[in-house]
């Protein structure tokens, strides 16, 4: 079996691109959203945070597409099968949590009638999202996303710059 030694680069460009929305969403959501009142200054900020937040889902599902049809390099190991496995969930667990988060924003924006409040200019935010279930687990599933964020930035930098493993090389363009 022939093995390469990067991910294909559409699916480079995906992940990047991907990162740097979810950094932004987060870091959005977390000082200019969450807990602040729902004012007419929220209703500017959501126009701009539901759509990406929806471009992340479709990326999402493209990347998972793009990951199945393309070769992988073989999977990373740092000598531990525990820490190894541990690498291994936590690549799925940002999958799945980075998805829950899109699909409950939109759930968000389903029941409280925020197409048209945001893209229509009709009437203002509800008092509190917190009535709506989705916006619970919104809120909990961002602090999942950034603990997993942490852990994955972590282990690449670790990969990168103690065990010199150039790991990092992998997830960027050259040749095969
Ligand atoms: C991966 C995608 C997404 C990320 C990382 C993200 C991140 C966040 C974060 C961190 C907050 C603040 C949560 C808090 O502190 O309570 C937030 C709030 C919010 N998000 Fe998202 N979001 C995403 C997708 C979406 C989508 C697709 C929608 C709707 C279409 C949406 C609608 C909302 C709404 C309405 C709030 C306001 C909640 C409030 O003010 O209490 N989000 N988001």
């Amino acid at each position: 079996m022939t093995t390469i030694k990067r991910y294909s680069p559409l699916l480079v460009a995906l992940h990047w691109l991907i990162a740097l929305l979810i950094l932004a969403m987060l870091a959005l959501g977390f000082t200019r959203l969450g807990g602040r009142p729902n004012d007419s200054a929220k209703i500017q900020l959501l126009s701009l945070h539901m759509p990406i937040g929806i471009s992340i889902f479709v990326l999402m599902l493209a990347r998972i597409f793009v990951r199945f049809l393309t070769k992988k390099p073989a999977p990373a190991s740092i000598g531990n099968p525990l820490l190894d496995k541990i690498g291994e969930v936590v690549h799925y667990l940002l999958y799945l949590i980075a998805l829950s988060m899109s699909i409950s924003g939109m759930g968000i924006s389903a029941l409280a009638g925020l197409p048209a409040i945001v893209f229509e200019d009709k009437g203002p935010l509800p008092v509190d999202f917190a009535t709506f279930p989705p916006a619970i687990g919104h809120g909990f599933l961002a602090f999942v996303l950034s603990g997993l964020l942490t852990l994955h930035i972590g282990a690449a930098l670790y990969h990168q710059f103690i065990r010199h493993d150039g790991l990092l090389g992998r997830m960027w363009f050259g040749k095969e």
